[in-house]
């Protein structure tokens, strides 16, 4: 790299000075051609055409010439100052084309290459379930009402006709807090006395949907949360005829119009009389496999005629008013509707069992 002369000491005469510049076009010529990348070409310019470049310094001595010559040099010198700049600045812009050419080849972007597909979310079975079904209730004019997940022991059992020590609270063991009047509901059947406490005397078409907890051994057929969805209905002369047939139709509407229907008794400390309603076998149409334990038949749901006590908590005179209830669980449903073997992948959230629904 060319290094800066040191300045000549004595005074310069014409022919001096003009050899001086010539020399300097030349070499600055032949370094700007040299030059290999954009620092070298920095530090070359420094040296030739910076403030105290010797082109600078040159020029500088004009002042050792007389008039006429000096004019001559000076003109001398800014042609090749001129010229200087501008082949430096020539070398520097395609150095600065070369690097971005460089850079772009370097940094190349395939835009034909297709982009990354969406991951799409979508509803869990369970709540696919959940909302066909309230769909179907609102269809035959049933309001969706939303009640609380954290009820009293009053309500989840006292209300609905069992009071404490009732045997058959052995059926819904659920979480307590720390006040033991104070639980995670079992069942939304709860929701029937806010329902019927809101409303009275209104008569009252509504189905409850929500989740529920139990403190069970999980197993493949048991979850200690899962959703149910509660219906209620309340009027003058409402009857168990009304029960059977309005059942019926929800169960064509969510199994096809084909299927049969049959209603068995059971008990309900809540309803009397009680009843579950079970559908035809739809793996065999009937005739008995593994999934319907060779019965033929499917339990869907549990139902009966509200009793009385219950009416009466709710604020209804059972003897001007009467009604029916029933309660189902969707995931129940989603595991008959597509042959699930284990309730627990519902809350596993492994997406090989979420994706195929
Ligand atoms: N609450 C019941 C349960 O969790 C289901 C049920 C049965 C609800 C009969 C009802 C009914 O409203 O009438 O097992």
């Amino acid at each position: 790299m060319t290094k800066r002369s040191p300045p000549p000491a004595k005074k310069l005469n014409a022919a001096e000075l003009m050899d001086w510049i010539e020399d300097i076009e030349q070499r600055a010529m032949k370094a700007v051609a040299d030059v290999q990348d954009a620092d070298g070409l920095a530090s070359q310019t420094a040296v030739f055409l910076g403030r105290g470049g010797e082109l600078n310094r040159a020029l500088e001595r004009l002042v050792d010439l007389a008039k006429p010559e000096r004019a001559e040099a000076g003109r001398r010198a800014n042609q090749v100052k001129a010229k200087l700049e501008s082949e430096y600045g020539r070398r520097r812009e395609e150095m600065r084309a070369g690097m971005m050419q460089a850079q772009l080849q370097q940094e190349a972007l395939d835009v034909t290459l297709p982009g990354r597909p969406l991951v799409r979310g979508r509803i869990h079975p369970a709540n696919q379930t959940l909302r066909q079904i309230i769909r179907i209730w609102a269809e035959m004019g049933f309001q969706v009402y939303r009640s609380r997940e954290v009820e009293t022991d009053e309500l989840n059992f006292g209300l609905l006709n069992m009071p404490p020590h009732h045997p058959a609270r052995d059926m819904w063991d659920t979480f307590y807090t720390t006040n033991p009047q104070v639980l995670l509901r079992t069942h939304t059947s709860p929701g029937q006395i806010h329902a019927m406490r809101q409303r009275a005397p209104q008569p009252i078409r509504v189905v409850l949907p929500g989740m529920c907890y139990r403190y069970e051994q999980v197993t493949a057929r048991s979850e200690i949360q899962f959703n149910q969805v509660e219906g209620l209905a309340v009027g003058r002369r409402i009857t168990f005829a009304d029960l059977k047939g309005t059942l019926t139709a929800f169960a064509r509407r969510l199994f096809g119009a084909q299927v049969a229907t049959r209603f068995r008794a059971a008990h309900f400390p809540f309803t009397e009389p009680s009843a579950e309603m079970d559908v035809e076998c739809f793996v065999c149409g009937g005739v008995g496999c593994p999934v319907c334990k060779g019965t033929g038949w499917l339990e869907v749901l549990g139902s009966g005629m509200v009793h009385p006590t219950v009416l009466n908590n709710g604020g209804y005179d059972p003897a001007l008013f009467s009604g029916y209830a029933f309660g189902m669980g969707p995931e129940r449903l989603t595991m008959l509707k597509h042959r699930i073997e284990d309730i627990r992948y519902f809350w596993k959230n492994d997406l090989r069992f979420l994706e195929q629904f």
